[in-house]
């Protein structure tokens, strides 16, 4: 379909969603979306487990798996379930967000991170000197099924004449560039691949498969909505802005994308956020200081409301990656304090290990979003790959990445500058990458997606 096909579509079916976002704003996520979650998840819970669990041990197959699916959610709140136990049994499912790290030393990595042409210097281990590369040898595990394996032609073969769209913070750049390395060594010849940056083009980076038509974007959006961090490389200001109310400037760059893959969480991790109304640049632009997660949530509002209305959800499929963790006090798992990620070497094997970085009330703004969002008819497949991530405290770069300008002090004391918010290459977003795939390449999520 065409964009003025969409257009026409997205107008056919606006006073239809009007409707249905009136039943669904009467629900008040966003007034109180904690209360509300808890309540549906506990009757959730008590509804779904029995025959869940049922189904698991008369179906449960180890060799297949299915991406966990929550449509159910949304039903459960407006009607009874269907009765368990009639044919056809549900497809065994598999959460491939609950597993463990192993030790295997045996395979190899997707990528060599000194070979892949791609590769950014804030993300190179290997190439700034990193030795200890036991980092490398970890496989994530999921309790109850395998990781589809990753392959690069079968992804492409998908995204043929398809664009991949990454929107978010430089953690959603860290993984576009693991999946751009995951990609391109599949393909020998320079002459059918392409790169390409254009800052002026709403902070663009362009991987192109060129025998496929296929294109692996990503989009500097730190907040998703309006910031005075919204340029790609001058974004280091002591005063923080948000207009919470203001997407189009991104988003209007997002509409044709066959493929969406957001997050954003990071610049969020404040108590309370100065929200502006009004313009950057105009001086009677009013701002007001707002506590967290309320402005979380009037951005993701902004932003729920603008995938409603632009996106035909029978072309683009939406993921959002959920927050990325950070490993910064040491203490956190039983080091003295002052150390951070610095110097480790070993994931941590406690169980369920949640970092006191990572917001709980942020992570539940956006399953409230997600959630309302699907009751809105806009289905966004969330990537829960923070638990998977908290267990890696030795993968992110510390010291080994290009360090700018370092003074004598910090190179006297490394841990002051060590990096414990993103993640070496290859490493951890090659996990959250083969997680994508997973979900991209697996045939009925089409059908689900219709909705
Ligand atoms: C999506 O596809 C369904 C079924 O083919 C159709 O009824 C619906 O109008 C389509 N929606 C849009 C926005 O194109
Ligand atoms: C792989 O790890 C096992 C167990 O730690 C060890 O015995 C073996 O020597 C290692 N193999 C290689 C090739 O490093
Ligand atoms: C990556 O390639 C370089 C150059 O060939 C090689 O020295 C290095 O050992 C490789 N790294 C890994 C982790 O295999
Ligand atoms: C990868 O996918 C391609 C295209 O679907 C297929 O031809 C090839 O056999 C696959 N390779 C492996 C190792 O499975
Ligand atoms: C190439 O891909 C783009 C989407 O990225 C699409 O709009 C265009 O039609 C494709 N070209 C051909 C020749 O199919
Ligand atoms: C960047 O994008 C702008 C706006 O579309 C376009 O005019 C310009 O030619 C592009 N620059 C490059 C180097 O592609
Ligand atoms: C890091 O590890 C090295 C080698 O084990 C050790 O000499 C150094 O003191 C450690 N540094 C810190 C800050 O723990
Ligand atoms: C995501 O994972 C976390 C930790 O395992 C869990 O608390 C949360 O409920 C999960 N969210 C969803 C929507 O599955």
């Amino acid at each position: 379909m065409n964009r003025v096909q969409n257009r026409r579509a997205d107008r056919e079916t606006i006073n239809h969603r009007k409707e249905r976002r009136k039943i669904c704003m009467s629900r008040k996520f966003f007034t109180e979306p904690s209360t509300w979650g808890i309540k549906c998840n506990f009757y959730l819970t008590i509804i779904i487990l029995l025959p869940t669990l049922i189904f698991i041990a008369l179906y449960m197959n180890p060799h297949s798996w299915r991406p966990m699916d929550d449509v159910t959610k949304c039903k459960t709140s407006e009607g009874p379930p269907p009765p368990p136990l009639q044919p056809p049994p549900p497809p065994p499912q598999c959460n491939l967000f609950s597993g463990k790290w192993v030790f295997d030393n045996k395979s190899q990595t997707l990528y060599n991170g000194t070979k892949c042409i791609y590769m950014s210097d804030e993300f190179a281990c290997e190439k700034f000197g990193r030795k200890d590369l036991k980092y490398l040898k970890w496989r994530w595990q999921p309790h109850h099924c395998d990781l589809p394996r990753f392959n690069a032609t079968a992804l492409l073969e998908r995204l043929r004449n398809k664009r991949l769209l990454f929107v978010g913070d430089s953690l959603n750049r860290n993984q576009w560039v693991s999946l751009v390395c995951m990609v391109e060594s599949s393909i020998p010849h320079w002459s059918l691949k392409s790169f390409s940056q254009n800052v002026s083009y709403g902070s663009f980076l362009t991987f192109k498969a060129i025998a496929y038509n296929a294109s692996i974007e990503y989009y500097w959006a730190p907040m998703l909505v309006e910031s005075n961090s919204d340029d790609p490389v001058n974004h280091r200001l002591p005063d923080r802005f948000v207009r919470v109310k203001a997407i189009e400037k991104h988003a209007r760059f997002w509409n044709d994308a066959d493929i969406l893959v957001f997050n954003s969480y990071l610049w969020w991790r404040w108590p309370e956020m100065k929200v502006l109304w009004g313009s950057f640049d105009s001086p009677d632009g009013i701002y007001k200081i707002i506590k967290n997660p309320h402005p979380y949530e009037m951005a993701l509002q902004t932003w729920s409301d603008w995938l409603e209305f632009h996106i035909n959800p029978n072309k683009t499929t939406i993921f959002f990656m959920s927050m990325s963790p950070t490993h910064q006090w040491a203490e956190e798992w039983g080091k003295s304090e002052g150390q951070n990620c610095y110097n480790e070497t070993e994931p941590i094997f406690k169980e369920g290990f949640w970092g006191r970085g990572s917001y709980i009330s942020l992570m539940r703004a956006i399953e409230a979003a997600i959630d309302n969002l699907k009751c809105r008819g806009v289905n966004v497949r969330f990537l829960n790959i923070t638990q998977l991530s908290e267990y890696r405290k030795d993968a992110h770069p510390t010291v080994y990445k290009k360090i700018w300008n370092p003074t004598e002090e910090q190179l006297a004391r490394p841990i002051r500058y060590a990096d414990c918010t993103h993640w070496c290459l290859p490493g951890v977003p090659d996990v959250w990458n083969q997680l994508l795939y997973a979900y991209i390449l697996d045939k009925s999520y089409d059908q689900r997606n219709i909705g």
